[in-house]
C-alpha cells in the first residue's frame, strides 16, 4: 500500500489506513531517514489506539511504554544503539513476542533480531512537507540486502 501525505494535516487519515493494514500484526518497523516523520507517525498511531500517556518519559532512551485500552504499546528508537547486544540486554524478546504493539524506529540497527512476522512502513520525503509512505508485510527487499 502506498499513501501520499501532502502535508501533516493529512497524516491522521494515513495513520488510520496504516492501522487497518497492520490488522493483527503487532511488530511494525519504521524505515526512514532522520527527520522523515517516524516519531510523528507513531504518535498519530498511538492517538488512534487511545493512548492516554503520550508524553515521552524523560528516561526514554531505547524503549518507551505507553498504555491504552487495547493494551500496552512499546515504542523503540534504536538510533543510538551501538551493538545488537544492547537490545538483548534490555530483553527485546519480552517486548517483541508479547503480543503488544511494538513500533520500532531504526530497525536497521538490529538486523538479526527482527521477527519474521512484521509490517514495514517506509517514509520518503517527496517535498518539504510531503511524504510518500509505503506499507507492506515483511521487510522491503531494498533494506534486506542492506541489512545482511
Ligand atoms: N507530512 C508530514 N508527515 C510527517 N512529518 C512531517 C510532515 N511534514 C512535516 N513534518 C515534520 O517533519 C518532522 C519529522 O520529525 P520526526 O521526529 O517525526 O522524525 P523521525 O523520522 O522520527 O526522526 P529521527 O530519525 O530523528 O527519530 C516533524 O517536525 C514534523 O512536523
Ligand atoms: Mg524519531
Amino acid at each position: 500500500m502506498i499513501l501520499t501525505v501532502n502535508n501533516i494535516s493529512e497524516l491522521p487519515d494515513a495513520a488510520k489506513e496504516i492501522l487497518h493494514f497492520i490488522a493483527d500484526y503487532r511488530v511494525v518497523l519504521f524505515f526512514a531517514p532522520m527527520g522523515a516523520g517516524k516519531t510523528t507517525l507513531i504518535k498519530e498511531l498511538c492517538r488512534l489506539l487511545q493512548i492516554t500517556d503520550t508524553a515521552a518519559s524523560p528516561t526514554f532512551s531505547i524503549v518507551n511504554e505507553y498504555h491504552s485500552p487495547k493494551g500496552n504499546v512499546y515504542h523503540f528508537d534504536f538510533y543510538r544503539l551501538k551493538e545488537e547486544q544492547e537490545a538483548l540486554d534490555l530483553g527485546y524478546e519480552e517486548y517483541f513476542f508479547s503480543g503488544n504493539y511494538c513500533f520500532i524506529e531504526w530497525p536497521e540497527k538490529i538486523p538479526n533480531l527482527l521477527p519474521e512476522e512484521v509490517i514495514s512502513v517506509t517514509i520518503e520525503l517527496s517535498e518539504i512537507n510531503a511524504r510518500k509512505i509505503s506499507v507492506q508485510k515483511g521487510i522491503p527487499s531494498s533494506y534486506l540486502t542492506a541489512l545482511y
